[in-house]
């Protein structure tokens, strides 16, 4: 297909964490569909390796290493950007797993270093990066906001995880309030909230099987699957969908 006609064709792309797993999979999506994208990531070496994937797809994509909760690392990053690729046109927050993975804990046992460090990846650089990001987007009239959420902000979970969960509920709020206020400017906010994805094991061990088990469409989500989604919420037919969380969960039903 003539690159002209993909569905982001002269649209820039940043996605956050996306030196793997399911960043990964809308990094290679986004390009795929004709984004420039920058893969960002805390390591350059798992930045520099999705965009030269990216790159041997045929899509054009530059590595952007820096850590999404520093705030000048933020603007410095982002002003390098709109130099080298223009405004970011969508902005996808994918980074929400804390490097090393976070330490799940019940809530009173939880250091406060620990909570406020789930705020600050899946919340404050979200608002962080929004920031960069708007003044170009309602310049030109057309932004797409995407933040990455999890089945964990609208469902109580025993694993040590409430302030995840209370983050990505965060993040939702955050979006809903900016898909109100920037829609009359063509900008839309969304969120996706995933339910069990791969990589949590594999699939011949039983407590993956079990995972795999409670989901209607018996399999896990895959990074392709967020990149589907996201492709849609930011090419021009999604452009309806504005203000909403998406369940990309293959049915699952909460409270089972
Ligand atoms: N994997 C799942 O089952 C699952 C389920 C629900 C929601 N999610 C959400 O999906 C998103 C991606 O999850 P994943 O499982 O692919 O994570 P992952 O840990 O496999 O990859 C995340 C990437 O983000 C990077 N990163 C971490 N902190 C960063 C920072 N401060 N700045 C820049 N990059 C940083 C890491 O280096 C890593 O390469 C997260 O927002 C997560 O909350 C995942």
């Amino acid at each position: 297909m003539d690159s002209e006609q993909l569905p982001l064709s002269g649209r820039t792309a940043l996605v956050t964490g996306a030196g793997r797993g399911v960043g990964r999979g809308i990094a290679l999506a986004l390009a795929d569909a004709g984004a420039r994208v920058a893969v960002n990531d805390l390591y350059a070496e798992r930045a520099a390796a999705v965009a030269a994937e990216a790159t041997a797809r045929d899509g054009t994509a530059l590595p952007l290493a820096f850590d999404v909760t520093d705030e000048q690392s933020v603007a410095d990053a982002l002003a390098r950007l709109r130099e080298q690729a223009g405004g970011v046109d969508v902005l996808v927050h994918n980074a929400g797993v804390l490097d090393g993975g976070g330490r799940p804990s019940r809530f009173a046992d939880m250091p406060v270093a620990d909570w406020r460090a789930q705020l600050d990846l899946n919340l404050a650089a979200l608002m962080l990066l929004v920031q960069q990001v708007l003044p170009h987007q309602v310049e030109q009239g057309w932004g797409r906001l995407v933040q990455i959420s999890s089945g964990a902000s609208a469902q109580g979970l025993p694993i040590g995880v409430a302030a995840y969960g209370a983050a990505k509920a965060g993040g939702e709020g955050l979006m809903r309030h900016l898909a109100v206020e920037y829609g009359p400017h063509g900008v839309t906010a969304n969120s996706l909230a995933l339910g069990l994805m791969e990589g949590l094991g594999r699939a011949d061990e039983p407590r993956v099987r079990r995972m795999i088990d409670s989901v209607p469409v018996r399999r896990l989500g895959t990074g392709a699957d967020a990149g589907a989604a996201v492709l849609w919420l930011a090419s021009e037919p999604g452009g309806y969908t504005n203000g909403q969380v998406i369940h990309l969960n293959g049915g699952t039903v909460f409270g089972r």
